[in-house]
């Protein structure tokens, strides 16, 4: 493939959990040697890059986004000297690493944080974000903890609030406060001179908040009783703040100290027209932040459809689409749209325009495994049960084998395994023309190939029925992509002769298709359009 796209743009990025990935020494959590064993995996499958999720040390009140030291690994997961091992094995396969960035908080037994609140003249009491009560004696104002409750905690000692839009045990940092920026750029610049290719930026909309602490709105569209409680208020002013920006150039910035190519990627959840911002003016945020709609979406052609029409409308120039279904904070797309979809969802996701990321698991159709109350680890559900909230669902074990615990641990893992691991699993997988992982390595590979598939041009074609298609285009090839997201049988006609490239059911490929396409149920095809 002739390279006119960054390797970030034309490349398929993979998520791993690293608690949940492989575990090397049997005490029940995956860890970075576990990763570097699962390389030559990743590259058979036929990904680019793997974003690992954090692994720093910590308390693990939020399992790692609860960070101690963002410039060291916590030995739950290995050394540094494992993780220049994995960087180095990595890159030897031709795999890039991104790492999660969390600048937003840190936990509560942070250095930092200790002093902060170990009096109100300490000199790193403006590193966190405190203020006094309100005139009633409560919170300073209305924001809400996207864990449940108020983002505001009392710190009896010293008398003031401190904020945390997440746990109580993370609280946030002050962005405003200049050594503040400074130590955390220094982080950016730890990891990047030791190679990492890119980051990933949690929560980084939250990083600044109002001057002025002015209370959210009420959020209209909120229905109680069926929405997130973090919903009801629209955070307009807790967080997506425009100085943000300033910040996001900084860090992005410092990426161009170093040589190559590297990239970061904003976690943002917010709607589809706040995201373009982050983009940056004259490419100076984030290379792209991540598009969730695939996640949100009502799972329906026409709704697919004209979100992505829309999401590719509103992109600024040069800005660069990317594509996520599933991650550790969201139920599995087997579980949201059924495991026949699941595979329709994946061909949408490798065929749309724009950068996917995979998360691990997700490949071989693993669903959401039910946590019984006993076993809960995830504070969210914690806090908020029974809400189907928790994220434990979705971060249980890989499975790579039918030997025992999935040949994830020799011990006994942090989370269950799912009960039908000895049927769902790589290795019973690999070797079946018509599994789940096989369709992902033969949509992988197809992808490579192709500029077409992999930085091509989109036009859409009006979504009939269940099917949503569109067709994409590079250096005169041209692809039509159908699928089928209903269960009965659909047709999509079409002007224009091809032949099926791939199939979600192998038994496809080959066949010759003109002016109508005959879809089963569940079922998606990429053609590759003749003239
Ligand atoms: C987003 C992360 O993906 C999530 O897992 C975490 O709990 C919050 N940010 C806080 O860091
Ligand atoms: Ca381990």
């Amino acid at each position: 493939m002739p390279v006119t796209h960054e390797w970030w743009q034309r490349g398929v990025i993979y998520q791993i959990y690293p608690r949940s990935f492989l575990d090397t020494n049997g005490d029940g959590i995956g860890d970075l040697a576990g990763i570097t064993r699962r390389l030559d995996y990743l590259a058979w499958l036929g990904v680019d890059a793997i974003w690992i999720s954090p692994f720093y040390p910590s308390p693990m009140r939020d399992f790692g986004y609860d960070v101690t030291d963002h410039a060291a690994v916590d030995p739950r997961f290995g050394t540094l000297e494992d993780f220049d091992a994995l960087l180095a094995e990595a890159h030897a396969r031709g795999l890039r690493v991104i790492l999660d960035y969390i600048p937003n908080h840190t936990a509560d037994l942070h250095p930092w944080f200790v002093e902060s609140r170990s009096s109100r003249e300490n000199p790193r009491r403006d590193w966190y974000i405190w203020r006094d009560a309100s005139a009633d004696g409560g919170p300073p104002n209305n924001w809400i903890s996207a864990f449940g409750g108020s983002a505001w905690e009392w710190d009896e000692a010293t008398g003031q609030y401190y904020l945390h839009t997440f746990l109580r045990e993370q609280p946030d940092l002050n962005w405003r406060n200049p050594d503040v920026e400074r130590a955390m750029l220094e982080v950016v610049r730890f990891w990047m001179a030791r190679g990492v290719d890119g980051l990933r930026l949690d929560a980084v909309q939250n990083t600044l908040k109002d001057d002025h602490f002015r209370d959210n709105p009420p959020n209209p569209d909120y229905r109680e009783g069926v929405d997130d409680p973090f919903d009801r208020l629209e955070r307009v002013f807790s967080g997506d703040r425009p100085e943000v920006h300033a910040v996001i150039a900084r860090m992005r910035g410092v990426l161009r100290e170093f040589s190559g190519e590297r990239v970061l990627i904003g976690e943002i959840y917010n709607r589809v027209e706040r995201l373009m911002a982050y983009y940056g003016e004259e490419g100076g945020g984030c290379h792209f932040p991540y598009n969730f709609q695939l996640i949100r979406l009502p799972w329906e052609a026409r709704a697919i459809d004209a979100a992505v029409r829309r999401y590719e409308a509103l992109l600024p120039p040069g800005g660069w689409p990317n594509w996520v279904l599933g991650n550790h904070d969201r139920h599995r797309v087997a579980s949201r749209v059924g495991p026949a979809q699941a595979r329709v969802a994946a061909m949408l996701l490798l065929t749309l325009r724009g950068t996917p990321t995979l998360y691990y698991g997700d490949e071989i159709g693993m669903a959401d495994v039910p946590i019984p109350a006993e076993r809960v680890q995830d504070p969210w559900e914690k806090n908020l049960p029974g809400k189907g909230l928790g994220r434990d669902p979705e971060r249980t074990p890989m499975q790579w084998s039918a030997e025992p615990n999935a040949g994830f641990t020799a011990g006994d893992p942090w989370l269950p395994l799912a009960d039908d691991y000895r049927r769902t699993n790589v290795q019973g997988q690999r070797g079946e023309p018509d599994s789940m992982l096989s369709l992902h390595r033969r949509l992988l590979k197809l992808r490579r190939a192709e500029p077409a598939l992999a930085v091509g041009s989109y036009a859409p074609v009006d979504a009939q029925g269940d099917v949503l298609a569109y067709v994409r285009e590079a250096e005169g090839t041209r692809f039509l992509v159908a699928l089928n997201l209903g269960h009965d049988a659909a047709t999509l006609a079409f002007d224009g002769a091809g032949e099926v490239a791939l199939g979600t059911h192998a038994d496809r490929e080959g066949t010759p298709v003109e002016s109508a396409i005959e879809l089963r149920g569940d079922e998606g095809m990429v053609i590759r359009l003749r003239g």
